[in-house]
């Protein structure tokens, strides 16, 4: 029988590190009296995480949407660029803030990214970029994203705020496109407290990231670029490095969650969830389900609210679009017309709880809690 949880359980908690491990890391900070400005485990923690990701250029930066927003200013991206509406908002709000017109185009249903069959139709002679997410951390269509973009000329930008340490054929997934934009966010499967990194390829894209990222200063008196203040400070680098040491731990425990889940869901009607793909290393970072209404005897928003009654605390990741929201809905690519499986897909979607502490009893119970719905 389903129960309800004596203390409420939330759609994701951080991984926190034993807080002598931290402490050891202030110490140092303190010592140094070197808080932020490219202090030492700034250094020492970008050059971690291109090692750990196996990427050649890495820049941290403050959280991931300054990541982007900064992203689009290195590569001088203006006009038009083609994005998905399912994605949390920081993604089209970093084009509003760089004066960039969002086009929206429709998802795939398969991992609900953006579809790659429907881009080429969006392309206008303003288009300039596109900007895919990794939604949940399912790798997009990157090959034919790619051959878009090389035949029309066009950059690509990866927002990968959810794909932190995903493998496609042993690669770590930021490793395509002109540039990718990693968040650290809390609630993220890799966390900072706040934090991101934009992922480049070459040394210069990465010497004009840290000029941008720190007001365009490029010397102690020159300013190369109306830049921003987007840089990482010790302590979330230091952080980083002590995240690090844990991730395997973290990533195990994930999996563990998820694959419970797999086992106790597939039989349910009505409700279905992704699966990785088979050549890709997933990192578990969301556990989204989906609810077919009619096969299932209630609405998403119904399941939802039943698990709240039993303590449980989904999140309808990613409900409402973005396009849906006043100041993007009158773009002529925001119509439901326009975006029909994004529009069903974020009526039907609710994400599991699922983190690093959560035991596997309480999976057992949110699965006991859906199955007993049915009418
Ligand atoms: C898809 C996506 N893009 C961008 C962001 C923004 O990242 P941050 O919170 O680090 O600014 C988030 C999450 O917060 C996200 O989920």
């Amino acid at each position: 029988m389903p129960y309800k949880s004596k203390n409420p359980i939330p759609v994701t908690q951080p991984f926190l590190p034993p807080l002598e491990e931290v402490n050891e890391y202030l110490a140092k900070i303190w010592e140094s009296k070197w808080l932020t400005n490219y202090g030492p485990f700034h250094k020492e923690f970008e050059k971690a995480l291109a090692e750990f990701l196996g990427v050649p250029y890495v820049a941290l930066v403050s959280n991931g949407t300054l990541g982007l927003v900064v992203a689009l200013q290195v590569l001088k991206i203006t006009g038009e660029v083609i994005t998905t509406p399912f994605s949390f908002v920081a993604t089209t709000h970093s084009l509003w803030w760089n004066n960039i017109r969002p086009v929206f185009v429709d998802i795939e249903p398969t991992f609900c990214n953006l579809d790659p069959d429907k881009v080429e139709s969006a392309i206008t002679p303003n288009t300039t970029a596109i900007m895919p997410v990794h939604v949940y951390g399912h790798p997009c269509q990157m090959d034919r994203l790619q051959e878009i973009a090389d035949i029309y000329g066009l950059h690509l930008i990866y927002d990968a705020a959810h794909a932190f340490g995903v493998r496609l054929k042993g690669q770590s997934i930021v490793n395509f496109g002109d540039l990718s934009v990693l968040s650290f966010h809390a609630t993220k499967a890799f966390n900072t407290f706040e934090g991101g990194a934009i992922i480049c390829h070459d040394a210069r894209t990465r010497k004009r990231i840290s000029y941008l990222k720190n007001f365009g200063f490029a010397g102690e008196t020159t300013v190369v670029a109306p830049g921003i203040n987007a840089k990482m400070n010790e302590f979330p680098a230091a952080m980083g490095l002590i995240q690090l040491k844990h991730y395997g731990e973290i990533r195990g425990r994930r999996q563990a969650i998820a694959d419970r889940y797999r086992e106790l869901l597939k039989d349910i009607p009505g409700i279905s969830f992704l699966t990785p793909a088979p050549e890709v290393d997933y990192n578990n970072a969301y556990f989204p389900i989906f609810v077919d209404a009619a096969k299932y005897g209630h609405t998403r928003d119904e399941l939802y609210a039943h698990l709240k009654t039993h303590n449980y605390f989904g999140r309808r990741y990613f409900y409402p679009l973005i396009s849906s929201f006043n100041m993007y809905k009158s773009l002529p690519s925001a119509t439901v017309k326009n975006l029909p499986v994004a529009n069903r897909v974020a009526e039907e979607v609710i994400c599991l709880p699922i983190f690093p502490d959560l035991r596997l009893q309480d999976v057992n119970n949110v699965v006991e809690i859906i199955s007993g719905f049915i009418l």
